[in-house]
């Protein structure tokens, strides 16, 4: 291996699917940085002696993906919004210190901010659907631009219970079954289900009945409109696509270890979408 190049990687089991090489291979030869990204298949159960020999592989810093984002944080020293959330999804050395962040947050603000400017002027509720990982990521973001009710409902309701929990009094249950009945006050509504992902049932919503100014956002992004966005824009309402959060979640990991914020552009979210398109 040479040690010349700044290399990082995406760690997974599998990590096939995954394209954050795809991304970030596209801003090192925008930007002719004389750097590396690559995949990086590792078990669970070889996954900490991974992570911790990290320097030695020739990486300045991952991603982590399925199944390692939790193990990730137990092994690294996590940022605040890591801790608050409890996963990390990007790891950066820093002065031989194995550090951890997650940037689903900021993949999921930016991309709202790009699709819905002002869209935090005059939030009142939002409804989150799911409740795992990604959902306490879009969570904690809410939460810190002002949102002043966060209503979360999920099949599994204890997940809901533990979120509201987890983020205070600003958080709120609903069950399952009165998701259609939240949607008539709710000014954002985002999937952080795997409903409605390729071989996946779709969310089933009557978005009738959500106001004419409502936001609607989702994490899923393969297809990268979803039935949930694809009934949204026939309502005429606002959408923001889980190929946006995607793309902009890979922003700052390249920023710690490259040295240089990219840009996401058109002609990245066209190459990643064709490449999506590929995989159904
Ligand atoms: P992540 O950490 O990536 O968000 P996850 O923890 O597997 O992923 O969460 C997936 C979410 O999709 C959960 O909220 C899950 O609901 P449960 O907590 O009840 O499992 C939700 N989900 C998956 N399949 C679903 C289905 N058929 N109906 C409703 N919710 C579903």
């Amino acid at each position: 291996m040479t040690t010349a190049l700044r290399a990082a990687c995406v760690i997974g089991w599998p990590v096939e699917h995954s394209r954050s090489p795809l991304i970030h291979n596209y801003w090192l030869k925008r930007y002719g940085i004389a750097g590396e990204y690559r995949r990086e298949a590792v078990r669970k159960e070889e996954f900490a002696a991974f992570a911790e020999t990290l320097a030695a592989r020739g990486y300045v810093g991952a991603n982590v993906t399925v199944p390692h984002k939790e193990a990730a944080f137990a092994l690294s020293q996590p940022d605040e919004r890591a801790r608050a959330i409890g996963a990390v999804n990007t790891l950066w050395l820093e002065s031989g210190v194995l550090r951890s962040t997650n940037t689903d947050v900021e993949g999921f603000l930016d991309n709202l901010d790009a699709c819905a400017p002002r869209w935090d002027r005059d939030t009142g509720k939002a409804l989150v659907l799911g409740a795992g990982g990604a959902a306490r990521a879009v969570i904690y973001g809410l939460l810190s631009r002002g949102v002043e009710r966060i209503v979360v409902a999920n099949r599994t309701a204890g997940r809901a219970e533990a979120l509201r929990t987890r983020f205070g009094k600003r958080v709120q249950v609903a069950d399952w079954a009165e998701v259609a009945a939240e949607l008539v006050d709710a000014a954002l509504l985002v999937n952080t289900t795997t409903l409605g992902m390729h071989g996946q049932p779709a969310l089933a919503l009557d978005l009738a009945r959500l106001r004419g100014h409502a936001i609607v956002a989702d994490i899923v992004y393969v297809p990268v409109v979803t039935p949930l966005l694809a009934a949204a824009r026939v309502r005429g309402l606002l959408t923001a696509d889980g190929l946006g959060m995607l793309l902009h979640q890979a922003v700052r990991g390249f920023m710690l270890w490259f040295g240089r914020t990219p840009e996401v552009t058109g002609e990245l979210r066209a190459l990643v979408e064709a490449d999506l398109k590929i995989s159904m």
